[in-house]
């Protein structure tokens, strides 16, 4: 177990970076050693049920409420609404984000592709895309709109949060709680991925039925950073997302000064190569939902604000079946990227760091190219899909697509093509 981390999901941990800093009475949170300030940062309603109440103390340098007046900034590609282009029904595809060409830090690097609901209503989620090659330096980042869910396709991530700090890599995915404030160093240079603001219910582990108590992503993957500060002044910057829009505040401090927290709030990662695939071992194919990492319930019991997704390496087994994902419909939207490798239902096209849409009832499934090749494959034979890590961001609303998302040179005009070679075969006289 790595000593920058605390394993489990949704845990009470408890951390310090100085000995003796957490309170010694549980009873009584307040009464702090070193001169630190105690503050509660909660995640879910005061009253919410135990089971899913989310909180943590934080025992820091300064209050979070030192900082000078929020005046409004230029958010460059990030959208707030959702609703100023008619979505059209149509299946559409992206090839990857360039990277920039001027010095671009994580923040500046967000491209807004699509989303549903609103920061607001508190439903919904928004969609980037995320292309950087600079620290962010002297400033620090925080989102009242949603929890971020980070998936990295290319360069690793340094996200050092007032809980910690989170060492991230592709096929990695991180999650940084709504309102916690954070700051990210590219180590390589340049980094590359997708980001899901989710502006429901938690993001949490899914029941597991039938399945029992272990498998899909087993609770004890999980990483949350121990407690780590820094005890720094100057002229810092603090940017706030707040109902879609960016805000900037002086700050005279870093707000990385939280020298021990406890609670059950916090930022967590997952290696989603550690994921334990559920698959048919006689026939057919299940539906994807034995892919999902991590759920947002809504009011709806079964129907997901936001379904976090993955199509990892697996073995495929079933015989007398068609084995790549099948051609369907469905009720729910479908974002999808891929991180590494290539994807089992597409021939070309669909290239890591690239993104799809399908929409409420848009058809989609496998080209032309992948449904010969799987339907003269030998299934009587296991075949590994190996090399492989694409994921969706699905949702029970329908996704819309930012007008400059359907105005990107990176829009591929001709996707529906890859459909177009699929032949008849289709012989009344011959069962
Ligand atoms: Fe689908």
């Amino acid at each position: 177990m790595d000593h920058r981390y605390q394993s489990g999901f949704g845990n009470e941990f408890a951390t310090e970076a100085l000995r003796g800093a957490l309170p010694a009475q549980r009873n009584s949170p307040q009464k702090v050693a070193y001169g630190l300030y105690a503050e509660q940062l909660s995640g879910t309603a005061f009253t919410a049920p135990r089971s899913h109440n989310r909180r943590s103390w934080l025992y820091r340098i300064r209050p979070a409420a030192m900082h000078g007046n929020f005046t409004p900034m230029e958010a460059g590609r990030i959208v707030a609404r959702f609703d100023d282009l008619a979505p059209p029904p149509n299946q559409l595809r992206w090839s990857p984000l360039p990277m920039p060409t001027e010095p671009t830090d994580f923040i500046d690097g967000w491209v807004t592709m699509a989303g549903t609901g609103s920061a607001q209503a508190q439903t919904g989620c928004a969609i980037h895309l995320y292309a950087a090659n600079a620290d962010m330096v002297e400033r620090f980042f925080y989102s009242a709109d949603g929890e971020l869910l980070v998936v990295p396709q290319q360069g690793r991530l340094r996200i050092a949060t007032e809980l910690g700090v989170i060492d991230l890599a592709p096929q990695e995915i991180a999650v940084i709680p709504r309102g916690i404030r954070f700051q990210v160093s590219l180590p390589d240079g340049a980094a590359r991925g997708y980001l899901c603001e989710n502006f429901g219910a938690l993001l949490r582990l899914p029941d597991l039925g039938p399945i029992g108590s272990n498998g899909l992503a087993n609770p004890r993957d999980f990483l949350t950073p121990v407690a780590r500060y820094e005890d720094r002044e100057g002229d810092f910057t603090l940017v706030a997302k707040f109902c879609g829009r960016l805000w900037r505040a002086t700050l005279g401090h870093s707000p990385l000064d939280v020298v021990a927290w406890h609670g059950n709030y916090a930022p967590y990662k997952y290696d989603l190569r550690h994921f334990n695939t559920i698959g048919s071992i006689s026939y057919d194919h299940p539906d994807p939902s034995i892919f999902l990492v991590l759920q947002s319930p809504s009011d709806t019991p079964g129907v997901d604000t936001l379904d976090f997704v993955i199509f990892p390496p697996r073995w495929l087994v079933a015989e007398h079946s068609f084995r790549p994902p099948w051609f369907h419909r469905n009720v729910a939207s479908e974002f999808m990227g891929l991180i590494h490798g290539a994807y089992d239902a597409k021939a070309e096209g669909f290239v890591p760091g690239g993104a799809s849409l399908h929409n409420c009832m848009s058809g989609h499934g496998p080209d032309a190219a992948t449904f010969d090749k799987a339907s003269a494959a030998d299934t009587s034979v296991p075949d590994k899909v190996s090399d492989t890590m694409a994921f969706m961001f699905e949702t029970r609303h329908v996704i819309c697509p930012t007008a400059q998302a359907m105005a990107s040179p990176q829009l591929q005009g001709n996707y529906q093509a890859c459909w177009a070679g699929i032949q008849k075969h289709f012989r009344a006289d011959r069962p």
